[in-house]
């Protein structure tokens, strides 16, 4: 088993370039160079060439983009392609995060075309999959998984997908302060390991890192990142506070 443990830092649409500076400062400050954890800071579009820069002064700081285009170029007033974030130092891109299927309509024929564009600029997918309060109420959440893996995966091949990352975040948690229990994330990992396996085969399965995302804070992490198919955090909130975000870092 090589898969990776890993916390992520998704922003959103937060904090100014000046605070944004201090954050990053802050966060480096903590966190050791033989720290093995890999550490992505997904920060708002604006930002991300100038926290590159902090960045590469540490060990395993990577820096991640929240979105990107379908296209490599051309006529798409503000937007953003894969080839652009490559070239200002990025290595993830987050793709299908709840609100953008929720906000933006985006769906799995976006999605799949967003990885592409990924694949092709050497970046890694962070896809997100989560099911909605009502999904889970009626029991359907292991089918809405199922559709949203199959429907993407599929698309590409097990070389493909061992430079993918998933991130379960179950809707109902984001920003609610309302957490999957253990058992909940543990379990909802373990299905999606065994999608993954059934798709490829057990050792693409075994390998793929599998992040939990909704309300995973500085206090609940190291519970979570006990649980042998939780490989680590993406964090929305709780990456917003330098002291919070490393709290979580140093909770396997
Ligand atoms: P919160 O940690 O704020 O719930 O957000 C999770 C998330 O959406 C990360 O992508």
């Amino acid at each position: 088993m090589s898969r990776k443990k890993i916390v992520a830092g998704n922003w959103k649409m937060n904090k100014s370039f000046q605070e944004a500076d201090t954050l990053v400062e802050m966060i480096l400050n903590q966190v050791n160079d033989f720290d093995e954890i890999i550490k992505i800071i997904i920060p708002p579009f604006p930002y991300l060439q100038t926290i590159n820069t902090q960045l590469t002064k540490k060990d395993n700081f990577f820096l991640g983009a929240q979105n990107c285009h379908t296209h490599s170029n051309g006529a798409f007033t503000g937007e953003i392609s894969a080839n652009m974030l490559s070239s200002v130092g990025c290595k993830y891109v987050l793709i299908g995060h709840s609100e953008r299927r929720q906000y933006f309509k985006e769906n799995n024929t976006d999605f799949i075309l967003k990885i592409k564009e990924v694949l092709k600029n050497n970046l890694s997918p962070i896809l997100c999959i989560g099911e909605t309060i009502h999904e889970r109420k009626a029991d359907n959440h292991f089918k809405v998984i199922t559709e949203q893996l199959v429907n993407v995966l599929t698309a590409f091949s097990a070389d493909e997908i061992h430079r993918f990352i998933i991130a379960y975040e179950p809707v109902w948690a984001i920003g609610t302060g309302e957490t999957a229990t253990t058992e909940q994330a543990q379990e909802m990992h373990a299905f999606i390991r065994g999608v993954v396996s059934g798709i490829f085969d057990a050792t693409t399965a075994d390998n793929i890192s599998i992040l939990y995302g909704g309300s995973c804070n500085a206090q609940n992490a190291q519970e979570l990142f006990k649980c042998p198919d939780v490989d680590g955090g993406l964090i929305g909130g709780a990456s917003l506070k330098a002291d919070d975000f490393c709290k979580i870092i140093f909770s396997f």
